[in-house]
């Protein structure tokens, strides 16, 4: 697998808003990506971590602070059924995230590898974009019994761009199945805008972010459940429904996803959450 993709899979891609391109990474480049992430959280210091750092756990501008401003950082977003009355961890730190962002691509050199490497400019090249930006980076921890729902959404709806020209990379470092949580998908559903939007606004204290408008109100049935195997790769278009559910297994859905835009033809929107301390990290 060298990246490019073939006419009948662009013209998928584009019909259904998303795409399953199979051994995208080997297991081996997986684990490579598996045992960097291990190292970031031990070497990690959690002190800084709002609610670490305070009694009041709903310190609510500390914890907009955090994440607001982590699009140029590696920080840690913790599950919510993992913290004690007193702000302390009642499990081992390893198993308590929820995810980590914004800037692996850019801080961590085996994520940055993967990220910029040949086969993913091959890719955004087989979908014709200008001047792919790598705008944030994730890495989803999905653990084992308390990995939880991310509700219907379009990405669109956090990452907006004008026009839409959002993509999505999602690549399962795990195998990810009906009983650990993997995507589901509503084919389509990218030809129409988001109906949600997640927008910053200045305060006195600082900066905040409000949802606007109505999430998708698909019906269950229109969902497509999408497993994937350890090295897969989906590539997700900014405006296309999804969701996942609860892990309810014992097993981890860990998975590395990123989102770049087209940035020669498309506006990043000046209202998103994430706005970029330097420009935006070219693909090519
Ligand atoms: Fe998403």
């Amino acid at each position: 697998m060298d990246g490019h993709l073939s006419a009948e899979e662009i013209e998928k891609f584009h019909k259904d808003g998303y795409l399953l391109i199979e051994d995208f990474l080997t297991h081996a480049e997986c684990d490579v990506l598996k045992d960097s992430c291990h190292r970031v959280i031990q070497d990690a210091d959690f002190s800084q971590h709002p609610k670490v750092t305070f009694d009041t756990t709903d310190n609510k501008q500390a914890t907009d602070d955090y994440f607001i401003t982590s699009g140029d950082k590696v920080r840690f977003f913790f599950e919510e059924s993992v913290f004690n009355a007193d702000g302390q961890l009642n499990c081992p730190k390893e198993k308590s995230l929820n995810k980590i962002g914004h800037a692996l691509h850019d801080l961590v050199p085996e994520f940055k590898k993967v990220t910029f490497s040949d086969k993913m400019k091959n890719l955004a090249k087989s979908l014709e974009l200008k001047k792919p930006a790598v705008v944030q980076s994730m890495y989803i921890f999905k653990q084992p019994n308390i990995g939880g729902t991310v509700v219907p959404h379009k990405d669109s709806s956090f990452l907006y761009t004008e026009p839409m020209k959002l993509y999505g990379v999602w690549i399962a470092l795990e195998d990810a199945c009906a009983d650990n949580g993997c995507l589901w998908f509503v084919p389509g559903s990218h030809h129409e805008g988001p109906t949600l939007r997640l927008v910053r606004k200045e305060k006195d204290e600082g900066v905040t972010t409000v949802l606007e408008g109505q999430p998708p109100g698909n019906k269950p049935e229109e969902y497509i459940i999408t497993p994937v195997k350890k090295g897969g790769l989906v590539l997700i278009h900014g405006d296309v429904v999804h969701k996942s559910e609860q892990n309810h297994s014992d097993r981890s859905r860990n998975i590395y996803t990123f989102h770049l835009f087209d940035s020669g033809i498309s506006k990043w929107s000046p209202l998103n959450w994430l706005q970029p301390t330097d420009p935006f990290t070219l693909l090519y």
